[in-house]
Order: C-alpha cells, then structure tokens, then sequence
C-alpha cells in the first residue's frame, strides 16, 4: 500500500484532523483515501460497509438484517447504523479525530450526527472539534469499472483494481500474499440500484454539509497520491481557518 507521507511525525503528532466525513457516490475512492489519511494522521478510519460486512461476516443479528439490504444495493435502516456508529464513537481511539467512511448517507444520519457532535461541545480535545466534510467527485461512467474492478485483501483489507491498481500477481495481496476477494455487491445489478440510493438519499447529505463552511468538493478522478494531497491540504487550511 502506498502509504508514505508528506507529513513529519511531528506534524501528524500536533495536527489535530477532528471529525472527517468523506462524502461521495460508490467507488469515488472513500475507502482508499482513509486508509491513507488514517496512516498519515495516525486517526482510525470508521467505515459504516467495513463494520456492517464484518457482522455479516460474524453472522450478528445485524449482519443478517443487513445483508440481503446490502447486497441488492439498498441501504440498510438509519436506526441500526446510527446504534452502531453511535457504539463506535464511544471507542477511545477517536480522540484525536476519526475518518467517517460512507457516513452519514441519508439526512436522518447527518441529524443523529449533528446532534451527536453538539452534545460533545463541552467536552475537551479534537473529538469536540466540528467536523469537516470532503465530497469526492468522479464521472459516474468510471465508477462502473471502478466497482466491478476492485478487489480487496481479506485479511489487510487493502484495495486493489484490476483496472487501475492491479497487485503485482493477480489475485493475491502484494501486502501480506492473501487470496483477494470481490464484495458481493460489487456487481453492475447491484452498483445501479446504489447509484439510485445514492441520488435520492445521499445527494441531499452532500448538500446540506455543502451549505456548512466546512465543506470542500475535491475532483477525484486523478491519481490517488494526488487525490490524498487535495484532501489533506483542504483539511488543514479549514483547521486553520478555525473552522
Ligand atoms: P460501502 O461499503 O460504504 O460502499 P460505498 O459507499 O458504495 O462505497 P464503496 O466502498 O463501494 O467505494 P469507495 O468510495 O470506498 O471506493 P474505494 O476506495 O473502495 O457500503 C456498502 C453497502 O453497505 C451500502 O450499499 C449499504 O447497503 C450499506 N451501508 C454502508 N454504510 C451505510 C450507511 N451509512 N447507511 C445505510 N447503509 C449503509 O475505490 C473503489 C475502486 O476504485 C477500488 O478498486 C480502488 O482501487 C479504485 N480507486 C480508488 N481511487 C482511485 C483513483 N484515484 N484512480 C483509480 N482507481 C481508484
């Protein structure tokens, strides 16, 4: 993985990122760029698709609630993703701020969020800080290739595209030399039925973070490297604007 970093230890040690959302349509590249900002900024990634497919995985109550949702391309209820985000966040490791992959996407999860974070106004450290929202654009015809392309370490979870970020032997991690894996629901049937979730809930998360000064689109269709640099360099002139 591609993990190295314009940033000394010393910055990563002082700069506090707070609460990010990483915003954006499937395969905009969320997953791929909390992965790197968690290694940059040394800040956990909480991916709401991660800790519903590790339940799946475990087969939880959730996970079996979930799965057929997921697979088919719908989005699983807010009240049981909020529950879980809401578990997650009380996890010590989001002191100095935590990366939200693919949350909120509806706006009754942005309001369970706000009211979240307001409820923490009092309290000390970057966890208090207001959040910063990055959307990730691309073309929705690359997605398409994006999604059916990728395949995903299941051990180290890190992600590859036969397309675009092909390992160096096919099918194997060039991290730990795991078997890769293709998510079920990275299918053509089921990439059109998250596009139309996507347009009809999400779009209007993207918009109501949009009228909040804390928000900066970022064109996603470029090189990764070149992708992480925009959001960390948005994320730091918005830190620094005090916002
Ligand atoms: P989730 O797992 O969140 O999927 P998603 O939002 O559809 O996003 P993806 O993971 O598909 O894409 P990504 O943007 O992370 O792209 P990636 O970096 O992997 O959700 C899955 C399901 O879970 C949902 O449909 C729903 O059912 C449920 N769910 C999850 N959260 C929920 C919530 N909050 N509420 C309700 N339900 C929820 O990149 C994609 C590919 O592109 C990879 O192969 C990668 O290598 C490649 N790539 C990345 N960047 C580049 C680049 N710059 N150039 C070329 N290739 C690139």
């Amino acid at each position: 993985m591609t993990q190295e970093s314009n940033h000394s230890p010393a910055q990563a040690d002082t700069f506090l990122p707070g609460p990010v959302l990483l915003l954006g349509a499937p395969g905009v590249g969320k997953g791929t760029q909390a992965q790197l900002l968690m290694a940059g900024y040394g800040i956990p990634q909480i991916s709401t698709g991660d800790i519903l497919r590790d339940n799946i995985a475990r087969g939880t109550d959730l996970g079996k609630a979930a799965k057929g949702l997921m697979d088919n391309g719908q989005l699983v209820p807010d009240d049981m993703v909020n529950d879980m985000v809401g578990a997650r966040l009380s996890q010590r490791d989001v002191q100095r701020g935590y990366i939200l992959d693919g949350y909120p996407r509806t706006l009754g999860q942005a309001e369970w969020l706000d009211a979240h974070l307001e409820g923490l106004e009092e309290s000390a450290g970057a966890v208090a800080l207001p959040l910063v929202a990055i959307n990730i654009k691309v073309d929705e015809q690359v997605l398409l290739k994006r999604i059916t392309g990728r395949r995903i370490c299941g051990k180290c979870k890190h992600i590859y595209n036969v397309y675009f970020k092909a390992p160096q032997q096919e099918g194997i991690c060039d991290v730990d030399g795991t078997a890769l894996q293709q998510r079920s629901d990275d299918t053509e049937a089921a990439f059109t039925e998250r596009m139309k979730a996507y347009h009809s809930l999400t779009a209007p998360v993207i918009e109501h973070y949009g009228k909040q000064g804390r928000f900066r689109e970022i064109d996603g269709d470029r090189d990764v490297e070149a992708v992480t640099e925009s959001i960390r360099e948005a994320l730091e002139q918005l830190r620094q604007a005090g916002n």
